[in-house]
């Protein structure tokens, strides 16, 4: 059965784990090659390429660090050079860390910028030149934190602001080259990372469930479907776009 992504190749950033995980398997599952890319998690990162293979994908496991231009510049060569041009781009990795204005510090706003703006531009700078000629898509993996701007949240929602604004920039600056660029802004989804920040129950969990329209946090497999939505073909004249999966909070 030909399926929507059949032929495509796609390098899915932090897909050791989490939503990053779930987009490489959902991509995987609509047909195309993945090169799933990890930084510090390697076994992540071959479980989910063996969970691709056991399927009958075809999936890569690499190493690199986003946001670091000399590893951004090897993990977009070595997807092409092990998969073939690149079609599409997900930037979905990223940190998060809360912190009031009292307490923010210059390395908790240089973490997070470095890995959610810098890695993101690395990335997309060095994919791009790796890109098929008849163009792709890059969907950037935001937050609906942007929209919503929660308090004590002030650095971390700025980098996702600035996922918007890179995504409207760059849709503009690669049309020519027929690559679309549009984000994916999630509410909360419970992955490790959220776990790890004891968000995934508690006030924080209690606070979003009480003023979601739809009652409920969300799935990574949710934001998984909508990034292979704008990554197809079916979304051929959408780009610029910020799309938020966050069951009607805003
Ligand atoms: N979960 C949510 O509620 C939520 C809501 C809105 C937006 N988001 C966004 O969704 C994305 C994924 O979040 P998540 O909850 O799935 O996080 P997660 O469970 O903590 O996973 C993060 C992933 O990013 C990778 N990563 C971190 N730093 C990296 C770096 N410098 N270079 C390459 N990879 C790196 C990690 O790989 P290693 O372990 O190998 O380092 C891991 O695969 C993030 O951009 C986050 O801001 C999440």
């Amino acid at each position: 059965m030909s399926k929507k992504l059949n032929g495509k190749v796609a390098l899915v950033t932090g897909a050791s784990k989490g939503i990053g995980a779930a987009i490489a398997l959902r991509l995987a599952a609509d047909g195309a090659a993945v090169a799933v890319n990890y930084s510090a998690s390697k076994d992540g990162a071959d479980r989910v390429v063996a969970e691709i293979i056991s399927q009958g994908g075809k999936a890569v496991a690499l190493h690199g660090n986003v946001s670091d231009l000399a590893q951004a510049e090897k993990l977009a060569a070595e997807t092409a050079q092990a998969l073939g041009p690149i079609d599409i781009l997900v930037n979905n990795a990223g940190i998060y860390a809360f912190s009031a204005l009292d307490t923010l510090t210059p390395e908790h706003f240089h973490s997070q910028f470095n890995v959610n703006v810098l890695g993101l531009l690395l990335v997309s700078q060095q994919a791009v030149r790796h890109f098929s000629t008849k163009g792709g898509a890059i969907v950037n993996i935001s937050s609906g934190v942007s929209t919503i701007t929660p308090p004590n949240t002030v650095v971390y929602t700025a980098t996702k602001a600035s996922v918007d604004a890179i995504t409207m920039v760059l849709s503009k600056e690669l049309a020519a080259r027929q690559i679309r660029v549009n984000a994916v802004n999630p509410g909360m989804i419970v992955t490790e990372g959220v776990i790890a920040a004891g968000m995934h129950e508690g006030d924080m969990r209690g606070w979003i469930e009480s003023v979601t329209p739809m009652g409920r946090v969300g799935k990574a497999e949710e934001i998984a479907a909508t990034v292979a939505f704008l990554a197809s073909d079916d979304a051929s004249y959408i780009t610029g776009e910020t799309l938020h999966v966050t069951g009607g909070f805003r």
